[in-house]
């Protein structure tokens, strides 16, 4: 089943937002396979976002994403990647459709309270950088053939 890393950012943390984010994506059908809140370090961060190293927004976004603690969470489900995606709506809040997660709640690029992997390899390397393999579950739930044709 695909898998994708999920990050509830500071702000969303902040906000109280968390059982509602978490909420949404339980909703859609995907299964959680890893869960953790931690401080992230300042070095994660930079792994986790080297592919901006160097654009004007870079070292605001490391800022950003250590300045409080955060909820990572691995998701599966079928085609996790894009439906992640959808569930939180566009980078910039104010384009992303209501109904969305940064749609619903959010104004501002620098504050865009989640952060979904944009493909299967990038989704592989976050997951491997961000969880240890013993922290992730191997499980079923007894719903998922309502969720999955084929599970
Ligand atoms: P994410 O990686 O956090 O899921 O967001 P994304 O794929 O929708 O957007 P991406 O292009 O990967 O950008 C990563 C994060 O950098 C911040 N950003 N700021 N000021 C700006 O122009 C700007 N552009 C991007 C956002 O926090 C974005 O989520
Ligand atoms: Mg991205």
């Amino acid at each position: 089943m695909e898998r994708t890393l999920i990050i509830i950012k500071p702000d969303g943390v902040q906000r109280g937002l968390v059982g509602e984010i978490l909420t949404r994506f339980e909703r859609k059908g995907f299964r959680i396979a890893g869960m953790k809140f931690m401080q992230p370090s300042r070095e994660l961060a930079e792994k986790h976002y080297a592919v901006h190293q160097g654009k004007p927004f870079y070292e605001g976004l490391v800022s950003y994403i250590i300045s409080s603690p955060v909820v990572v969470l691995v998701l599966e489900g079928t085609n996790a990647i894009v439906a992640a995606r959808g569930t939180v709506g566009a980078t910039r809040p104010h384009e992303a459709a209501p109904g969305s997660i940064r749609g619903d709640f959010g104004l501002e690029v620098g504050r865009n309270l989640v952060h979904a992997s944009d493909s299967v390899e990038n989704g592989l390397a976050e997951i491997a950088l961000w969880f240890k393999p013993e922290e992730l579950v191997n499980w079923t739930r007894n719903n998922e053939p309502w969720i999955f044709e084929k599970p």
